[in-house]
């Protein structure tokens, strides 16, 4: 298992480096994907394909439980130390599981979030399906990326070394859409124009950002995507 397999399904001790890598690096582009959500104090949250678990902290700082699932044995490992102090509070729970068959009921959760993970999801429709399954009725589903379609050349590039898709935001509305979720919305931060993109079905606005001096020089030069909808 070597360093691009790790980012699919992370093992043993590079595993757990490159998971910890990930919970600083991929900081900004999660922080940026947060501030889409509206989490409510009584909100219980999954997160899908927790990694290193540093998201599972800080959505534990406003709901009042976030489970995270993660079919990487390191991953639940790391993401359990990570939260170590609140798991003992009983606000944040960690499960090894997949995606394609969700270890909960139906009608769980507010809210529903995957970061860094859909690219590695098979048959990603179905996926997306298995998540509304355990949304509660008008529940959140988002999803965040660090690139749109193919236009991280660093991704493309790692593309050829992993079994993993990048999808832009028309296939990820798509899979939405045909899994009948509503209120769709993809916002998408444009590095190189500087700008933030908001596309709604049947409307799409622009409003510049201020906040492009925080992100990082290779950060400069691709679009981030954020999709949220609900159940
Ligand atoms: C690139 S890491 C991202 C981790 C974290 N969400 C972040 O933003 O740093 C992808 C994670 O998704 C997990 N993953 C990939 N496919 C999965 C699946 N089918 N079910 C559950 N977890 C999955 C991997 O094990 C890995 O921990």
């Amino acid at each position: 298992m070597g360093f691009f397999d790790n980012m699919r399904k992370p093992k043993g001790k590079l595993g757990n480096i490159q998971l910890k890598s990930m919970n600083k690096e991929h900081t900004p582009v999660s922080l940026w994907g947060l501030k889409h959500l509206d989490i409510q104090a009584d909100d219980v949250i999954l997160d899908v394909g927790c990694g290193g678990g540093i998201n599972l902290n800080r959505m534990a700082q406003k709901a009042k439980k976030v489970y995270g699932v993660d079919y990487s044995e390191e991953s639940v490992k790391l993401s359990r130390e990570v939260n170590d102090d609140l798991i003992k509070e009983g606000r944040v729970e960690v499960l090894e599981g997949n995606v394609q068959s969700l270890p909960f009921e139906d009608d769980t959760f507010d809210i529903v979030t995957a970061f860094e993970t859909v690219y590695f999801w098979p048959d990603i429709e179905k996926c997306f399906g298995e998540v509304k399954r355990v949304l509660k009725p008008g529940g959140t589903f988002l999803i965040g990326m660090e690139s749109n379609g193919s236009d991280n050349l660093i991704m493309k590039f790692w593309q050829h070394f992993i079994d993993m898709n990048l999808y832009d935001d028309a296939e990820i509305t798509q899979f939405l859409q045909n899994n009948d979720y509503s209120q769709i919305t993809a916002y998408i931060k444009d590095g190189r124009k500087k700008q933030e993109i908001i596309k709604e079905i049947g409307g799409e606005t622009r409003r510049i950002n201020d906040d492009y001096d925080h992100i990082s020089f290779s950060d400069k030069f691709v679009e981030w995507l954020t999709v949220v909808a609900r159940k």
